[in-house]
């Protein structure tokens, strides 16, 4: 399940409906960073680690070995699991890859210095850093290093270094270090496994293994909005790589996407809408959009079918998730971004340079809007469409729309989604979301 656009499409409310169908969901490549949303009847789970799987009490759960992982972050996630449920997954169904990344405080502080891109703030992009640079500590480091006070303080040496280059307060102390490594064995060293030969055993014994993205194909560091991306390949090529089994196992590739877009942090966005009036308020306003992990409001735009385009060249998506069309409801018209005008010339594709893509003017087409329907409704018509009618419980409008949208990425929308509850989705009769919503956990 991959993001197509710049996040937040509503990737934990589609791995949630996927789960009891898998007997493992993995997350493969960032942090926490990630904010994954989940609506089972009252309860709202805001995930940022835990794969969202989890609902699922029969699905083991993996943390990648391409992901970075803040620990005391973590450690919150379970804590607040355990008070929802009762359950401690650690060690019994959920496991860290020993060669995911550690976030560390000073990873955190480096964080703080940014002012260009607009990172959450997580440590993510520093903690990348280090592991390309070959400093960084990985699981399976820790346990290696934790004794060794020479090797502590180096690493300490290291860190204040840096923060002093980009004036950030804070310093790190050897002891203190120390003294967080060593919590950090103790409270995981259950979980903490070799999570790649797990998975490949799995899928020898038939096992069904769901990969969860985290951010969007326009926040991938090679493919996207550079300089203003997260520091992780998001798509299809690093979802197998970053859970440490190879490519040829994937099946089916889904990319999801709202019926609009969004973007929270810095960086050209061509179909930006106003956020305090007109249809752009309305996405922000009846789409809640403000970020699940930074509470940051989200800027809100028209779908844009190139940015889309281009998320399919790279992840080949055999089937798109659509969501938040309940949002779009009683507009009077609904525009979609076909291509983009740059110096008086038409283009399909995004540019790879941001100062050219800020340039870049949208060439819309223009569609009727559909009337509004209260979340009770919505729900009602997805239990009609799950009793058998599928797409055709959709006024024609709405299909028009869809299958404009099917048209230009050529792949066939599979889901619809319409409200934030994990009932609220529309499936195609008999395709890959066509199936019965598993008991949940709580
Ligand atoms: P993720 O990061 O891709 O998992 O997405 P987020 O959870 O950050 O953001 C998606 C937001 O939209 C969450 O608040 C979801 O509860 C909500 N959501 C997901 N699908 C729908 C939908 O079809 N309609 C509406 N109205 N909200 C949705
Ligand atoms: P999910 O998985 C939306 C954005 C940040 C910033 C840029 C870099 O919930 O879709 P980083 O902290 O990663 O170095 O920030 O990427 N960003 C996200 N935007 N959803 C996310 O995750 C995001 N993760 C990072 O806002 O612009
Ligand atoms: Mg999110």
């Amino acid at each position: 399940m991959l993001g197509a656009q710049w996040g937040d499409e509503g990737k934990g409310k589609a791995i949630d409906q996927l789960a009891a169908h898998s007997d493992w969901a993995v997350r493969f490549q960032g942090g926490n960073n990630a904010g994954h949303t989940i609506v089972i009847g009252d309860t709202t789970l805001k995930l940022h680690l835990l794969p969202s799987g989890i609902t699922a009490p029969n699905c083991k759960l993996v943390l990648g070995c391409g992901m970075v992982v803040d620990p005391w972050v973590l450690d919150q996630e379970l804590e607040r699991w355990h008070a929802l449920t009762g359950e401690q997954p650690e060690g019994q169904r959920l496991f860290i890859s020993e060669r995911a990344a550690v976030i560390l405080p000073f990873h955190r502080l480096y964080d703080a210095a940014d002012t260009l891109v607009g990172t959450t703030g997580r440590g993510i992009g520093p903690t990348y850093r280090d592991r390309t640079e070959r400093v960084g500590l990985r699981f399976v480091d820790l346990s290696h290093v934790v004794d060794d006070v020479g090797a502590i303080r180096v690493i300490a040496d290291r860190m204040n270094k840096q923060l002093g280059t980009v004036g950030v307060e804070g310093t790190i102390d050897p002891g203190q270090l120390q003294s967080e490594i060593s919590w950090v064995i103790g409270r995981f060293s259950d979980a903490i496994r070799p999570t790649g030969p797990m998975l490949d055993k799995a899928l020898r014994e038939g096992e069904e293994i769901l990969l969860e993205g985290a951010q969007g194909a326009m926040l991938d560091i090679d493919q996207g909005t550079y300089p203003f991306v997260t520091s992780s390949i998001t798509g299809r090529a690093n979802a197998t790589h970053g859970a440490g089994i190879h490519p040829g196992h994937i099946e089916q590739c889904f990319g999801i996407s709202k019926a609009y877009t969004t973007r929270v942090g810095n960086g050209p966005f061509p179909t930006e809408l106003a956020l305090d009036e007109g249809p752009g308020r309305q996405m922000s306003e009846m789409g809640n959009e403000f970020g699940t992990t930074t509470g940051r409001p989200r800027r809100t735009g028209w779908l844009d079918l190139v940015a889309l385009g281009g998320s399919q060249r790279i992840n080949g998506h055999t089937g798109m998730v659509i969501t938040k069309l309940d949002v779009l409801g009683g507009m009077d018209e609904l525009k979609l971004c076909v291509s983009y005008k740059l110096d008086g010339n038409e283009t399909q594709s995004v540019p790879a340079s941001c100062e050219d893509l800020a340039r870049c003017s949208p060439v819309y087409e223009t569609h009727p809007g559909f009337p509004t329907l209260s979340p009770e409704e919505w729900i009602d018509l997805a239990d009609e469409s799950r009793q058998g009618g599928g797409f055709d419980v959709l006024p024609k409008t709405i299909r028009s729309y869809l299958t404009r949208i099917e048209e230009a990425i050529g792949v066939p929308v599979v889901s619809v989604g319409v409200g934030p509850d994990r009932r609220a989705s529309i499936a195609s009769s008999d395709g890959p979301f066509d199936i019965h919503l598993g008991e949940a956990t709580f």
